[in-house]
């Protein structure tokens, strides 16, 4: 059974497994016909939030899975979107000015064929427009009812803390969530910067590629499949499969089998593991993905199996983040 938890101190509340939008859908490299199913059985499983972004296919991820969810009842969804990459050449067209947000969430909407999204994100800080000129925006997004909630993604915890105390001496709805990368392979910042702020400040997190783009469910076990993330992706096999991480993924199996789960499942149950991770946005090129990554959401891990998780992703040291680069991998 699927489980829900609320997004930090707010009503809402999002599946513990989200599906994301990212490169699987918008840029045709899954068949039309499959992404739709993978849709199809994301809702069935319980999930009900789905994540997307204006850049993701440059709008078409939007539209393509937009299209397939509004077969199902509006307020059965929860829908997230982003803003701040460019759409365009155009020097207006990127960023958080009010220009830019205001004019991005119409777009979006329109290619959703949506009335509103339940979560408007900050794809990245903005370093050209000021905080409070970005939160008033989304405010006056909430109060337009254009949006439910607003949140932020790869900031800083410095930024997260000035948005949120702008908003609270103006009386402006506040961000309830903030989106970064986490998993076993890419834990530090959260757990030492942007958990820390927060938690007290009743944020919630949704975290991205929480199987470190399939690092992590052992696929790359004997090598690297043409038909897989990264057969396609030079980047990614780059970043994720160094031989420690490999081992590391190794000797994850032997904790999962006596389980009776998969690695996909350790490896989600784990970054649920903190009540404060609201969801895992998971990324599926299939069906039976879907099936084995809403399977973490029965898993609870004991605090002896959580210590052999902490002993094997210590060797040999702790593998550590390689910061997020500015470039459009989001
Ligand atoms: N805010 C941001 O800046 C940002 C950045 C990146 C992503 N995101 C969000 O996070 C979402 C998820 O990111 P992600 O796709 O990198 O997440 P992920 O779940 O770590 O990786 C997903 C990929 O791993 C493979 N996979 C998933 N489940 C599997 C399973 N059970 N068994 C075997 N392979 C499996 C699939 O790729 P193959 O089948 O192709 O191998 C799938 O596309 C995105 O869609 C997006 O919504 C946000």
């Amino acid at each position: 059974m699927m489980k829900y938890r609320r997004l930090g101190d707010a009503g809402i509340k999002v599946s513990v497994v989200a599906l994301g939008g990212w490169i699987n859908f918008g840029e045709g490299k899954v068949a039309p016909e499959v992404a739709r199913r993978v849709v199809e059985r994301a809702y069935e499983r319980g999930i009900n939030f789905f994540d997307l972004a204006d850049i993701y296919g440059k709008g078409e991820a939007e539209a393509q899975m937009g299209a397939i969810l509004r077969q199902f009842p509006r307020h059965t969804l929860v829908i997230a979107t982003k803003v701040f990459w460019p759409m365009s050449d155009d020097v207006n067209d990127r960023g958080l000015s009010r220009k830019h947000i205001f004019e991005s969430i119409d777009r979006s909407l329109r290619r959703l064929g949506a009335d509103y999204v339940d979560i408007y994100f900050c794809h990245r800080p903005d370093p050209e427009t000021p905080i409070e000129e970005t939160a008033q925006a989304m405010h006056d997004l909430v109060r337009m009812g254009k949006v439910l909630y607003w949140g932020t993604s790869e900031w800083s915890a410095v930024e997260i803390v000035e948005a949120h105390a702008i908003c609270e001496r103006y009386g402006w709805a506040k961000p309830k969530v903030e989106q970064p990368q986490y998993s076993m392979l890419w834990r530090e910042r959260v757990e030492r910067e942007i958990a820390p702020v927060t938690r007290p400040r009743g944020i919630g997190l949704v975290v991205w590629s929480p199987l470190a783009m399939g690092m992590l469910t052992g696929k790359y076990d004997d090598g690297v499949p043409a038909d897989t993330r990264f057969g396609r992706e030079d980047w990614a096999r780059e970043r994720y499969l160094t031989a420690a991480n490999a081992e590391r993924v190794r000797r994850l199996k032997p904790i999962a089998e006596q389980l009776g789960i998969s690695r996909a499942q350790l490896a989600l149950a784990w970054a649920l593991r903190e009540p404060q991770v609201s969801s895992v946005i998971i990324g599926a090129t299939r069906p039976e993905q879907i099936d084995d990554n809403a399977g973490a959401a029965e898993v609870t891990l004991s605090a002896e199996v959580l210590e052999a998780i902490e002993e094997v992703l210590a060797w040999p040291g702790h593998a550590t983040d390689q910061g997020v680069s500015a470039h459009s991998h989001n």
